[in-house]
Formats: structure tokens, sequence, C-alpha cells
């Protein structure tokens, strides 16, 4: 087992936004978090990463690989966010430094986690983004933010967070911001390489055909709980909760069905 979340409570001024949530990542899981805009996936995320905003409260317990999450030191927390967990946001809230070449970004988790040199980070950085397809990486690296299309910058996100080889990877709405046939490619990149990896996931997404192209396993929420949750196929096939099946409704594609071709 990687990631056990168990009641997860987050108050924030005094709102409960998170209320009781509980699942499981295990080793190599793909799994989805989804339900409507408002219904606490973005801070559960922030939760297991440490990072919810100021006057937020937070109970339960998250563990990964065994240790307790909350309550852990910040310092303690910044050393596993890049290394061992890597986090892609929704653009343009991932705010790629607008300022510094997409280069020196990509380096920077091999500088923070590997205390590599500028130069050496710098050549590991051309190697990743070749890795994330990005074309002619010597010279890609040289550019900023701005000089690249929105594929291409959640490309760069995804080699940043990729970079030191993180055993579970949460990706918040990484396609929402991005053309339908750019989502296309920028999910089947994320599958190709957290599959190849053996990396666990965990997917926020509100749309489920989006979901039923990378995830093996689903958990619903509806304003901060948790109202279904289970193997994708089950969920597409059988929803069970009227969230669900109003989210399979609302999908903005063919949703894949086991089975059923697409
Ligand atoms: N910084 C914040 N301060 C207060 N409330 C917030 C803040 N961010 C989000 N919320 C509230 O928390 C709830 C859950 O938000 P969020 O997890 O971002 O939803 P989702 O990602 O599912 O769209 C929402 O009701 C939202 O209004
Ligand atoms: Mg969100």
């Amino acid at each position: 087992m990687t990631l056990e979340v168990r009641d997860l409570v987050i108050d924030i001024d005094g709102a409960r936004v998170v209320d009781g949530v509980s699942f499981d990542v295990p080793e190599g899981a793909r799994v989805g978090l989804i339900g409507e805009s408002g219904s606490g996936k973005s801070m559960t995320a922030l939760a297991i990463l440490g990072l919810l905003p100021d006057g937020a409260e937070v109970g339960g317990s998250i563990r990964w690989q065994g240790r307790e999450l909350i309550g852990l030191p910040e310092r303690e927390l910044a050393a596993l966010r890049g290394d061992e967990i890597g986090i892609v946001f929704q653009e343009p809230r991932t705010a790629l430094n607008p300022i510094r070449t997409v280069g020196r970004q990509i380096a920077e988790a091999f500088r923070i986690h590997e205390g590599l040199g500028r130069r050496e980070a710098l050549a590991r950085a051309v190697a990743e983004a070749d890795r994330v397809r990005l074309p002619d990486p010597a010279q890609i690296v040289r550019r900023y933010p701005h000089q690249l299309s929105g594929g291409q910058r959640q490309r760069v996100a995804i080699a940043a967070a990729l970079a030191c080889r993180p055993r579970l990877l949460i990706a918040d709405e990484p396609t929402t911001a991005l053309d339908v046939t750019i989502q296309a490619d920028i999910l089947e990149l994320l599958h190709g390489l957290v599959t190849g990896d053996g990396m666990s996931l965990v997917f926020i997404t509100h749309d489920l055909a989006v979901l039923s192209q990378i995830a093996t396993d689903a958990v619903v929420l509806d304003a901060g709980r948790v109202v279904e949750q289970g193997p994708l196929s089950t969920l597409l096939t059988a929803p069970r909760s009227p969230v669900t099946q109003g989210l399979l409704r609302d999908a903005t594609a063919t949703v894949w069905r086991p089975g059923g071709g697409a």
C-alpha cells in the first residue's frame, strides 16, 4: 500500500470542505478523484501534499508508505514533494515561473533533491524534455514559458514533476485548460509515463470521459464526501450513486467501456 487516506476532514475558515474522505492508492494503482467543481478534490490533493491554504484545519490520517503526513514538519513535507510525490496542476495555476527558462524549471528538481550543480542539472533537464516528447529538447530548454504552446507548457510541468522519478504522481485537472486534441496527447503521455514506471497516480478531474482513459479506480466526491468508489469499470457500467450517473451523462466524449469498445 502506498497511500492511505482515512477520515480526512478539512475546515477552511470554519466551513467543512472535506468531510470524512477515505481511499487507498495501492502500488501502481491509478485512482481518479472525480466530482463537480467545489466537491473538495483539490483540497484533498493539497492536504496530501501539505499545501493547504492558511486557515485550513485538517483532521484524520494520510499515510504515505506507512508514514503519517498530517502534522509532518514542513521541511520533511518539502523533501517529499517532487522527490517521492510529484505534482502537476491545471494551467494557469501551475504557474510555471514566467521569468525562468523551462530548462531551469525542470532542472530545479535535480538541484533541490539531488544537489546537482547548474550545468549537470541542465543537461539532465534536456533528457527529461526529450522524455516528455518536447520538440528539439536542447533548444527548447532555453525558452521561456510564454514562448511555448499550452500543451508544451504542460509537458514542461510534467517533466519537472517526474524528474526525480516520484513513486506517486498527483495530477489536478492537468488537461482541463487545454484544447481537446491536446488533452488527448497529454493524457496519452501521462498514461505512458505512469504505467512505464509503475508509478501510482491520483488523477483529479470533473470529466468521467477523461478519467476513463487513465484511471483504474475512482473515488466520487460530492460536497466533500465520498458517494461511491471502486474499480472504474464498475462505476462506468453500473453507477449506483445519482452523482456518478450525472457525471456519466455529462462526460465530454464517449466513455470507454470495458469490453464495449470505444
Ligand atoms: N482558499 C480557500 N478559502 C476558502 N474556501 C476555499 C478555498 N479554496 C477552496 N475553498 C472551498 O473549498 C471547497 C472545495 O474546494 P476544492 O477542493 O477546490 O474543489 P474542487 O477541486 O473539487 O473543485 C469549495 O467549496 C471551495 O469554495
Ligand atoms: Mg479543483
